[in-house]
């Protein structure tokens, strides 16, 4: 299994993911921002972890659908439907959304902290599945983290559960050269900047596109 598949299967590190973010959820005010630019009602939260924002899309009244590779993540999220029917969420890898869906289905794509897991040569495939699924005018939230060491790896200890972490960086340069590439549009890019990681905060890149 891959250290990125692992990380996130991780039982204990699930739960404590989960109760942070339900208790916590850091974007939903971004999210809220984002509805406002939609369409339509139909939308894919890709790796959406335990759910957190596919629920909060549901409930502004959205259609939503949470895909992630983490069996576990999506057993969690399933376990808070009761008897809803909507979100709805799939174990998926994001590598394969083009062939999974439809295309031209979704109003909005949200990808929040789940992009920067695919290795730099594969980011194309996800780029055409997100192309391939959205709506022609259809709006992305994506984000990545920005640096210049372009592959982060190593031990993590977060919430007392160790584990191994890598994540793929990217330079503003590099990815807008991949948004052009794939025709979409870059409608907003802001930065956020969150933690410390020896001794400097991560800096976050957030993107509105449109395709
Ligand atoms: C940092 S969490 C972000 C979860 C949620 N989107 C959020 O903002 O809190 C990253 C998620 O991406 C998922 N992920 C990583 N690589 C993936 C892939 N190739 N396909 C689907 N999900 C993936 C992980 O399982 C994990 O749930």
């Amino acid at each position: 299994m891959n250290i990125i598949k692992k990380e996130y299967e991780d039982p204990d590190f699930v739960k404590h993911y989960t109760e942070e973010n339900f208790n916590n959820p850091k974007m939903h005010d971004k999210l809220e921002e984002f509805a406002k630019l939609l369409n339509g009602n139909k939308v894919i939260d890709i790796g959406c972890g335990p759910g957190h924002d596919a629920y909060k899309f549901a409930d502004l009244g959205f259609e939503a659908i949470g895909i992630d590779f983490s069996k576990e993540m999506i057993k969690t999220a399933n376990s808070m439907l009761d008897d809803r029917k909507n979100p709805k969420f799939e174990v998926m890898d994001m590598l394969d959304i083009k062939t999974n869906f439809e295309t031209n289905i979704f109003d909005g794509v949200w990808a929040c902290a789940s992009v920067l897991f695919i290795p730099h040569e594969s980011v194309d495939l996800v780029l055409e599945g997100i192309t391939s699924v959205t709506k022609d005018n259809g709006m992305i939230y994506i984000c990545f983290k920005e640096g210049e060491n372009l592959i982060s790896t190593g031990l993590r200890n977060k919430y007392g559960v160790e584990r191994e972490h890598k994540e793929y960086l990217w330079s503003e340069q590099a990815i807008k050269n991949k948004f052009k590439k794939h025709n979409f549009k870059i409608v907003k890019l802001w930065r956020n900047f969150t933690g410390k990681k020896r001794g400097q905060p991560t800096r976050w890149m957030n993107f509105y596109l449109q395709k």
